[in-house]
C-alpha cells in the first residue's frame, strides 16, 4: 500500500541528524512539505533541506532551541509563514548527559529534562493550538493533526547512569497519554515511538566490535536497528493508515523491552 502525505506539512525537531533526519527524509519522500528544526547544527539541516528540494520535495531548515518557549513560538510561526499550515509534528529532539546519580550536576539534570521533556511539551502545545484553529482539512487527512513523540525503550526500562534521560522518557509516556486523552475528541492523534538501540552517527562507537556484541545480548531479534526502522513507522503513524491509533507507544526495539534476560531465567 502506498502512503501519501501530499498537501501535508510536517515539522521535525532535531532533524539535523540521526532519527530526526531520517524521519524528515521519509516524510518528504511520502509527499509532505517538511520543516527541519535544528539547534546547533545548521549546516547538516540546511544540506538535507537542499537535498529534499533538489529531488522535487519541499523543505526548509529553521534553528530553534526547543527548551526555550520563545524559540518554540518563533519556530511554529515561521513554519506557518513558510507553508501556511501544520499537519504533523514529530517531537524528536533529545540528548543524553550521562553520569551516576551521585555525580550528576543539576545543570545536566535540567538540560536533559529541558530538551527531552519540556521541549516536547512546548512543541506539542504550539502544534495543538494550530490544530485547534484549523480543524480537519477535508481531503487532506482524516485527523485534525498528528503528533509523534520520540520516546525510548527507557520510558519502560530503568537505565543506571542515565537517570535524567530515563526520567525524561518516562515523563514523555504520561505527557503523550494525557495529551491524547485531552485532545482525541477533537480528532487529533497523538502517539509515541519508543526506539531501542538504533545505529546513528552519534552512537556508532557504542555499537561497534565488542560493544556491539554486548548490546546484542539485550536484543532478542539479533540486530541493531537502523534509522529507517523508525522512520518508516513515523510515516505510518503520520498517515491515515493508522487513523484509529491513538495514545499508544510503538516499541521499535527488536524485542529489547521484552526483558530478554528472563528467558530461561527468573
Ligand atoms: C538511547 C540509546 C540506547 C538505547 C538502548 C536509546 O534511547 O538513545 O543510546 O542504545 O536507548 O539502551
Amino acid at each position: 500500500m502506498q502512503i501519501s502525505l501530499a498537501r501535508q506539512v510536517a515539522l521535525v525537531t532535531g532533524a539535523s541528524s540521526g532519527i530526526g533526519a531520517g524521519s524528515a527524509k521519509a516524510l518528504a519522500a511520502a509527499g509532505a512539505a517538511v520543516v527541519l528544526n535544528f539547534n546547533s547544527s545548521a549546516g547538516p539541516a540546511e544540506e538535507l533541506a537542499r537535498e529534499i528540494n533538489d529531488s522535487g520535495g519541499r523543505a526548509i531548515a529553521i534553528g530553534a532551541d526547543v527548551s526555550k518557549e520563545q524559540d518554540v513560538e518563533r519556530l511554529f510561526a515561521e513554519t506557518l509563514d513558510a507553508f501556511g499550515t501544520l499537519d504533523i509534528l514529530v517531537a524528536n529532539s533529545g540528548l543524553q548527559k550521562d553520569a551516576a546519580a551521585v555525580d550528576m550536576s543539576l545543570d545536566d539534570w535540567n538540560t536533559v529534562i529541558g530538551v527531552n521533556l519540556t521541549g516536547q511539551f512546548l512543541c506539542a502545545r504550539a502544534a495543538l493550538r494550530i490544530f485547534n484553529r484549523q480543524g480537519i482539512r477535508q481531503g487532506v487527512s482524516r485527523a485534525a493533526g498528528k503528533i509523534i513523540h520520540m520516546s525510548s525503550v527507557h520510558q519502560r526500562i530503568p537505565w543506571a547512569g542515565h537517570v535524567n534521560y530515563a526520567a525524561s522518557k518516562g515523563g514523555i509516556d504520561q505527557l503523550m497519554q494525557t495529551l491524547a486523552q485531552e485532545t482525541s475528541h477533537q480528532r487529533i492523534r497523538i502517539n509515541s515511538i519508543a526506539p531501542g538501540a538504533i545505529r546513528t552517527a552519534i552512537n556508532r562507537e557504542a555499537m561497534e566490535g565488542e560493544k556491539e556484541q554486548q548490546l546484542l545480548q539485550l536484543i532478542p531479534y539479533g540486530r541493531v536497528g537502523d534509522v529507517d526502522d523508525v522512520a518508516n513507522a513515523v510515516v505510518w503513524l503520520a498517515s491515515d493508515l493508522s487513523d484509529y491509533v491513538v495514545g499508544t507507544t510503538l516499541f521499535i526495539d527488536g524485542g529489547m523491552s521484552l526483558y530478554p534476560g528472563f528467558r530461561g531465567n527468573g
